[in-house]
């Protein structure tokens, strides 16, 4: 089994020193920037917009892995892509026509991503499984970070990684909110290739130590 890929979530970062945080991200085992915009209307909490998204981009040398957590997200496409977006996942229920802007996504140049949230069947999209690269499923209610794993959403990992396989779709499976070196070991297990981690990395006394961990998960940690 190959490490998971792991994505640190700049929400969870000190706004006031951006850059020394994005510069400890550089020199980690992480592998992307999971950056969270959040609209106040898709989710009821405001995050951050272009200007800081285009300062992360100056000094990251990892893809940014935009979670746009906003309502039609179709209109910001091509600006999320200029700002320096190597990945934009928009949530299937801000979609109305989700293939049209999966689509809108790869013609950017940019990898496609759709998230689900808690509700949302992952049967949902196994008949556009050709028009996205990755699925992240939301293992919190979006809005915030610090928030505690909601088991109800383990089940649902194992059966898209099914899906996804039956479908020969070569898509990532990831998972979003509540990761840390207590919750890593059993979405591994459940068939994930990448992890969103804001909290644990950012609130721990050793953030390269806590990604350190969260890269060397192979198997749930006995209780
Ligand atoms: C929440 C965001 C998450 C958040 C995760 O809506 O999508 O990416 O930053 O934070 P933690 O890891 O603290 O749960
Ligand atoms: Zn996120």
């Amino acid at each position: 089994m190959n490490p998971p890929i792991i994505a640190p979530s700049i929400l969870a970062a000190d706004f006031a020193n951006l850059q020394r945080d994005v510069e400890l991200i550089n020199r980690s085992e992480a592998d992307w920037f999971h950056v969270d915009v959040m609209d106040g209307v898709f989710v009821p909490n405001i995050s951050f917009g272009f200007p800081v998204m285009e300062a992360i981009c100056r000094h990251a040398t990892k893809p940014l892995d935009v979670h746009l957590m906003i309502v039609q997200p179709e209109r910001y496409i091509d600006a999320f892509a200029k700002a320096g977006a190597a990945a934009i996942t928009v949530h299937y229920e801000a979609c109305t026509h989700l293939h049209r802007t999966l689509t809108l996504i790869r013609e950017a140049g940019c990898r496609a991503g759709v998230a689900l949230n808690m509700q949302t069947p992952v049967d949902t999209l196994i008949d556009i499984a050709d028009a996205f690269d990755q699925v992240l499923i939301m293992t919190i209610n979006p809005g915030f970070g610090g928030q505690k794993l909601l088991p109800l959403s383990i089940p649902k990992v194992v059966k898209l990684r099914r899906l996804l396989t039956e479908a020969q779709s070569p898509a990532l499976i990831g998972v979003d909110g509540g990761i840390d070196q207590h919750t890593i070991g059993m979405v591994v297990a459940a068939g994930i290739d990448y992890a969103v981690a804001g909290t644990s990395v950012f609130g721990a006394a050793d953030p390269l130590l806590a990604i350190q961990t969260l890269k060397k998960a192979r198997q749930p940690l006995l209780a």
